[in-house]
């Protein structure tokens, strides 16, 4: 008998608990135990019905995604779910927390299903690359109906319990959680309540017509967009319609196996670990006293300052808002309560939410009203001597122990944290617009940044919903120091023949969710010919330098800002429309530079713009600026649009072989010009037949 699955009798109903903390997820011994415990239940004469409860803060949390990809150790969870829906008494699952995933399926197995109002359910296993490959498939259409069931199962998205109460999932909301489930049990013991088991249950699946299927299934490949197993999800699930139970679940099996063992899969669990050891910094113990945020300024109410105090308030957190002029402030406030309302305006927020969201935000005109802030985020102009500005006056102002933050995307955060008497308390807090969407946090170290600022920096991001990763106060910091190269590579590959819609195509259906053009269309062309001015002084003068990217700034084309840039956007549309008069000088720029224009294939496209990526993240990772290869994944993954079913560039280098890719690098240097000068800690994990997984594992 296993110590994380305990039984006990409450008068009549014997309780079964799984303790396996934090998330009870369903390793081996937790199989074992319900097993274990569900025999004991069923021999116990005075148990007439069960209840099944998680222990701690949730419910089952899914299968034990640490167990994936090593051999299988039983008792497997279909055979443990089939034990519990073939119970000789009925079997009340009882759920708190969030049941996800095995957690779920194992609910689904039980009779009945009882939950507390804040409880969520969901079979996120597409996230996962997979397919919830315990029943989910075949037994969710059969409670939730098929149409409530692709779209749980094909987007892993999680229900209330309220939602779950309308849509046939849970039978009942209880105000306590056991007191609850043992009342709801001992009423089906009082009435004799049938043994109600969910594969037996086909009014819904019956009723539903086949033939939507293939236009709903033409849309789960398009939403796809190249992930296999939303559509393998979505296979699954027809197989309940079309199929008997059993049948159903062998076809379940059967693309579950397939999906496990793809890259993809491996690349998405990759992730989920690796955002959650981002949370992870060696020198800054996990039990460092953080500061208390109760309060929250940004100077700056532009793009990023918006969408950042946006963030403050989703999370319950007021904020001021520090503008220069009152034309200013009232501008960027529109900005903001625009934008909640197009979110009232699908749906997706209450009226009444908006109005609170936009009584936390405050916008003032003076720093003094910003004495009481916790943490002061700064998002005015990219400019050093502006910034210091701020920084002196901030100083000044902020109370002892304030957080004095900066959301800069290239300056040194060392200098700016100068202009304070107070260094220990300054670090970059870089934000990626739009602030109020994009997850990623880059929070920069600086050096005098001390442990309880980083401790209070990281958790505030998971109070506002970002995901964090520390990196080291360097130009363009990961992110946009890796992307340099990246772009610099596409933009020569338009001057030896290649056109911007091949080289964004070619990226685009690799995965990315936009090419380097258009990206930079996106951001603003202006953000990046500012930069190269400013470096201009400082590049190697052995390099050819491209100057596409700096003509079209000059014709007043700053992207979809501007309506053009490397494409043009007529009529306020966001669609890339392809213009010859760049093509055209494109064209003449590889006539001035005395390139003679070839073809470019889409695997050299692919090759240089990826590798590109790989070999910067190996020199942040050599100089430290990136704790680990994983780290640098969960920026490109929830920074920059990269496919998170491709697991980030360093996983990808992994996959492709680190060998490779290094022959690869080798032969543009030789070919190309010293750009392409190999990492030297490639190299070395080459020669030590090493990877960067190896090498993330040995720090
Ligand atoms: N297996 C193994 N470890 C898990 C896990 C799981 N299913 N879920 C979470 N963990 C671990 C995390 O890695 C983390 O470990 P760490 O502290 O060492 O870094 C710890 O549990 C706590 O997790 P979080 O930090 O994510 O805690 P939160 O409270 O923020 O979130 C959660 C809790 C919502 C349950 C979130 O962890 C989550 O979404 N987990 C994954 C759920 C999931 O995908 N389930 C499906 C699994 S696949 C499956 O069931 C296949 C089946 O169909 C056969
Ligand atoms: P923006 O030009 O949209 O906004 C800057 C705002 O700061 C303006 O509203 C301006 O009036 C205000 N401002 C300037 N000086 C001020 C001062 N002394 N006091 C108070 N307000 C002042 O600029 P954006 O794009 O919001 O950028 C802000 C910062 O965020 C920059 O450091 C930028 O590099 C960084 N950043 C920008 C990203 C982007 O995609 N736009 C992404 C990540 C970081």
């Amino acid at each position: 008998m296993t110590t994380s699955v305990r039984y006990e009798r409450q008068g009549q109903v014997g309780v079964i608990t799984v303790d396996n903390p934090p998330v009870n997820a369903l390793s081996q011994h937790v199989r074992q135990g319900l097993l274990d415990c569900l025999a004991q239940g069923l021999a116990d004469d005075e148990t007439r019905a069960l209840v099944m409860v998680g222990a701690g803060r949730t419910f089952i949390a899914g299968a034990d995604i640490r167990e994936f990809g090593k051999p299988l150790v039983d008792p497997d969870l279909n055979r443990v779910i089939e034990a519990y829906e073939n119970a000789t008494k009925p079997v009340v699952a009882a759920i708190h927390g969030t049941a996800l995933g095995g957690g779920l399926e194992v609910a689904l197995g039980c009779h009945y299903r009882v939950a507390v109002a804040a409880a969520k359910v969901g079979l996120p296993e597409v996230k996962l690359g997979i397919l919830p490959g315990a029943g989910g498939t075949q037994r969710l259409p059969r409670v939730a109906g098929v149409e409530a069931a692709i779209d749980m199962i094909t987007t892993g998205k999680f229900v209330p319990a309220g939602k779950a109460l309308k849509l046939g999932i849970v039978d009942a909301i209880v105000d306590e959680l056991v007191p609850g489930a043992v009342a709801f049990a001992e009423k089906l013991i009082a009435d004799n309540a049938p043994l109600r088991r969910v594969r037996d249950m086909d009014e819904k699946v019956k009723a539903f017509d086949p033939a939507g299927f293939e236009t709903m299934r033409k849309a789960v490949v398009k939403a796809a967009r190249g992930q296999m197993s939303p559509v393998g999800c979505f296979d699954a699930v027809t197989a309940s319609v079309t199929l008997p139970f059993e049948d159903g679940l062998k076809r379940e099996r059967e693309i579950f196996t397939g999906l496990m063992e793809s890259d993809q899969s491996k690349a998405l669990r990759h992730i989920f670990f690796a955002e959650r050891e981002a949370l992870k910094i060696p020198d800054v113990p996990s039990d460092t006293p953080t500061l208390p945020i109760r309060t929250a300024a940004i100077i700056g109410a532009g793009t990023m300052g918006g969408g950042i105090a946006m963030c403050f308030a989703n999370a319950g957190i007021p904020v001021k808002l520090l503008e220069m002029t009152q034309d200013a402030l009232d501008r960027g406030l529109g900005i903001i309560s625009g934008n909640y309302a197009n979110t009232v305006a699908k749906g997706r927020l209450t009226q009444d939410a908006m109005d609170k969201r936009m009584g936390l935000i405050e916008g003032v005109l003076d720093y003094d009203a910003l004495s009481e802030a916790d943490i002061i985020i700064e998002a005015v102009f990219e400019e050093m001597d502006i910034k210091k500005k701020v920084f002196a006056a901030l100083d000044s102002v902020a109370k002892a122990g304030a957080i004095l933050a900066s959301n800069t995307s290239t300056l040194d955060v060392d200098e700016i944290a100068a202009s304070t008497s107070r260094p220990e308390f300054v670090i970059g807090t870089h934000f990626f617009s739009p602030a109020n969407v994009m997850p990623l946090l880059e929070l920069v170290r600086g050096a005098k940044t001390s442990n309880q600022v980083i401790a209070t920096a990281m958790k505030l991001a998971r109070t506002i919903a970002k995901v964090p990763v520390l990196v080291g106060n360097c130009d363009g910091f990961v992110g946009n120091r890796m992307l340099e190269p990246y772009g610099q590579q596409a933009e020569l590959m338009l001057l030896e023949g290649a056109m911007p819609a091949q080289v964004d195509g070619v990226m685009q259906r690799w995965g990315l969710a936009m090419g380097p053009f258009t990206m930079g269309d996106m951001a603003g062309l202006d953000v990046g010919w500012r930069i190269r001015k400013r470096r201009a002084a400082t590049r190697r003068n052995d390099l050819f330098w491209p100057t596409v990217a700096d003509q079209i700034c000059e014709m007043g084309r700053f992207g979809q800002k501007t309506k053009a840039g490397y494409y043009l956007y007529e009529g306020g549309s966001r669609v890339p429309v392809t213009d010859p008069k760049i093509e055209q000088l494109i064209v003449e720029a590889s006539k001035a530079a005395g390139i003679e224009r070839r073809e470019v294939s889409d695997e050299e496209i692919l090759k240089r713009c990826l590798y590109a990526l790989i070999n910067e993240g190996a020199k942040c990772l050599e100089e430290g600026m990136a704790i680990r290869a994983s780290d640098v994944d969960v920026i490109y993954c929830f920074g920059y649009g990269f496919p998170a079913w491709r697991g980030g560039p360093m996983f990808q280098a992994d996959l492709i072989g680190l060998d490779k890719v290094l022959a690869d690098i080798k032969r543009f240097h030789a070919a190309l010009d010293d750009r392409w000068k190999p990492a030297r800690l490639i190299e070395t994990l080459v020669a030590e037949g090493r990877s960067f997984a190896d090498y993330d594992r040995s720090r």
